[in-house]
């Protein structure tokens, strides 16, 4: 007997499922919320008009995220791993965290965000390696009620210092610095120069990890390891969480979107919580006891949905690794589910195919036959990485779930769930219950029936979604809201084949897809228009094998300095100084001239056919202003 009464079992049960969650959804939500731990009961299940847009889901009940996640198993799960964490360099020895300690631990953590001046309410900007450090930062915020906003270790000082200025946050927890692979990045080193202009933060905890020596600001900076000393000389133990309401907000993450600032998608306590528990043991039939491997960093959705809160909130065994798929060899991953027989692997196809790329030798001799279920998400996966997934990793043996969804959507919106419903090859298939997508055309119609393409939206609210973008209600409506009446529009292009499945076809707006790493074009034209000699750029993705699209710059540069190839590794010296290094183009061409319209705006979608190398597929040039600048550029292709 599975212990969690709403895993679905079979594909009738699905179809029924799927049914009342359309039909009665309140009746349906209602039941799934009552198996998780509330301090006072919900008035009213849902509440929402996407014109405002308001979506409020268990109003006015009372709970903590974290008494669902830790307190919630004291009972039954004391002595099970919660948190199975596998370090950077496989010499180092590995760590494991039961209910119990994990428990313990945020408690403890709690107390000293407690002493530090942290209050219900308050953002703390988190900036860490994939440590155990991590998760209790993150739960410990959760359970005194502050905000908490994970950014990702790959962001530049200037990327942190905009999320800081935009949240307001007066706290950050950090590293002295953070292992990956062969790298030692100094996070701390990071935040110092974030920190520049900033003079509202007041407390800076940093927890070691490298021994990279590191500036101590006296009265601001403090390190973790002190705080904890005098949390346990004053005997404290446990920590009462603090009572959040169900809309209250959980955390802020940024994501990137069209324009250049990218955006704080803030996701709210109870709906989420409900979301990523539904959806994990859904989506991966997880059950009690099996190690479960979700590959992601923390400093995106996916590690906060699917390492923390969803396994979390199950009583899940979560496994944790802070390095990276090829170090010291491309082999770690299969290494490490041999390890820890793993049962559920959850990665992203450009690691696929990157693996894919050095050779089954890498898997040779490694034992994976404990991997049950397999999981892909982040990006379309083409066919090939599918199959190889499927017959080297897998063996024919694992079903592979492969898990649409965003940032805003909090946890996965369409999937197959693993051995329930069926798989196909690059679809995403069916949506969950509580989804219900609809495909719009060019002429702003449903697409009605099978075999049908459209932009990809939805139709009313899942409990995960997020409510608001931080500090712009406005912008929230207008990105989402206003494009479709009374729909969600998530930006991807989809379609319904003839036994209606859906399948992603990606971003029909300016958001690249780098290694599964979500960009905005814009963002990246800011910060190579900042660098000196740049006149003007345009920046388009274009197919990529490994990482699934890669970035090509096209650039006017009226510098005088150096010869081009130096003047390439300077742009990208600017871009990772003001984004990171995950945003460097992969190709810049100069040109002197963009494909632009007589009133002056550049047409992308030429440039995108020339970086696609489909130059005749360029469409029509005869509004251009200038046509001679399409023959020019083409030349110049790289
Ligand atoms: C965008 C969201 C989902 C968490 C990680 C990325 C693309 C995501 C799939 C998939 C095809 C996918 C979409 C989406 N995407 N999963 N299974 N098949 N495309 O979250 O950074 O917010 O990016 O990733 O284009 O809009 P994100």
């Amino acid at each position: 007997m599975s212990s969690y009464p709403y895993q679905i079992k079979s594909l009738d049960d699905y179809n029924q499922q799927y049914k009342r969650s359309v039909e009665a959804p309140e009746e349906f939500w209602g039941e799934i919320a009552s198996h998780f731990t509330w301090r006072k009961k919900w008035n009213k299940i849902l509440n929402w008009d996407f014109r405002t847009p308001q979506i409020k889901w268990f109003e006015e009940g009372k709970l903590n995220i974290t008494e669902n996640c830790l307190d919630r198993h004291l009972a039954d799960k004391a002595n099970v791993p919660a948190i199975v964490w596998e370090p950077n360099n496989p010499e180092e020895h590995h760590r494991v965290l039961t209910y119990k300690d994990l428990y313990f631990k945020v408690c403890q953590f709690a107390h000293v965000l407690k002493n530090n001046g942290v209050e219900k309410g308050d953002r703390v900007c988190i900036y860490m390696g994939m440590i155990p450090e991590l998760v209790i930062a993150v739960l410990a915020c959760a359970r005194i009620g502050a905000i908490h906003t994970v950014v990702f270790g790959g962001f530049s000082a200037k990327s942190i210092s905009d999320r800081l200025h935009d949240t307001r946050a007066e706290f950050i927890i950090t590293c002295d610095g953070a292992y990956r692979g062969a790298k030692e990045i100094p996070l701390k080193g990071v935040i110092d120069d974030a920190l520049i202009g900033c003079d509202f933060v007041k407390k800076i905890i940093v927890c070691t990890r490298t021994h990279t020596p590191v500036s101590m600001i006296k009265g601001r900076d403090v390190w973790w390891e002190d705080e904890i000393k005098k949390v346990e000389t004053q005997g404290n133990a446990d920590f009462t969480a603090v009572e959040t309401d169900a809309e209250d907000p959980l955390f802020i993450l940024y994501t990137s979107g069209s324009t250049g600032k990218p955006k704080g998608v803030v996701h709210t306590c109870a709906g989420y919580m409900i979301w990523t528990n539904y959806t994990f043991v859904n989506v991966f039939q997880y059950q009690p006891g099996q190690m479960y491997f979700c590959t992601a960093d923390i400093g995106w959705i996916t590690g906060h949905s699917y390492i923390i809160y969803g396994p979390l909130s199950a009583g899940a065994t979560s496994l944790m690794f802070e390095g990276i798929p090829t170090w010291p060899d491309a082999g770690r991953f299969w290494e490490i589910v041999e390890k820890y027989k793993v049962n559920i692997l959850y990665t992203a196809p450009t690691a696929i195919r990157s693996l894919m790329a050095y050779g089954d030798m890498y898997i040779e001799g490694k034992d994976l036959s404990s991997l049950k279920v397999l999981g892909s998400v982040g990006e379309p996966i083409n066919e090939e990485a599918w199959h190889w997934y499927n017959s080297k990793i897998g063996k024919g043996e694992a079903p592979i779930v492969d898990t649409w969804w965003q940032t805003e959507t909090g946890g996965i919106l369409i999937s197959n769930l693993a051995g329930i419903t069926p798989s196909k090859p690059s679809f995403a298939t069916l949506p969950l219950p509580g989804v219900q997508p609809v495909l719009i055309d060019d002429k702003l119609n449903e697409a009605q029936g099978n075999d049908v393409k459209g932009n990809l939206c939805m139709k009313a609210p899942w409990p995960g979604m997020c409510r608001t973008i931080y500090g712009d209600h406005e912008r929230f409506r207008t990105n989402y809201f206003s494009t479709y009446e009374n729909l969600y529009f998530s930006g991807d292009g989809c379609l319904r084949d003839i036994d209606g499945d859906y399948r992603i076809t990606g971003r029909v707006d300016d958001v690249l897809n780098v290694s599964g790493h979500r960009i905005g074009t814009a963002e990246i034209e800011n910060a190579i228009n900042m660098h000196e000699g740049v006149m003007e750029s345009a920046v388009v993705g274009y197919p990529h094998d490994i990482k699934g699209q890669g970035i090509y710059a096209f650039v006017i540069y009226q510098g005088s300095h150096g010869n081009n190839e130096m003047t390439r590794k300077d742009i990208n010296e600017t871009v990772t100084k003001i984004i990171g290094a995950i945003a460097k183009p992969d190709k810049i061409q100069f040109v002197s001239n963009l494909p632009k319209t007589r009133s002056g705006k550049i047409m992308r979608r030429i440039l995108r056919k020339i970086a696609e190398n489909e130059i005749n597929a360029l469409g029509d040039t005869t509004t251009l202003l200038d046509p001679t600048v399409v023959d020019e550029i083409i030349k110049g292709k790289l």
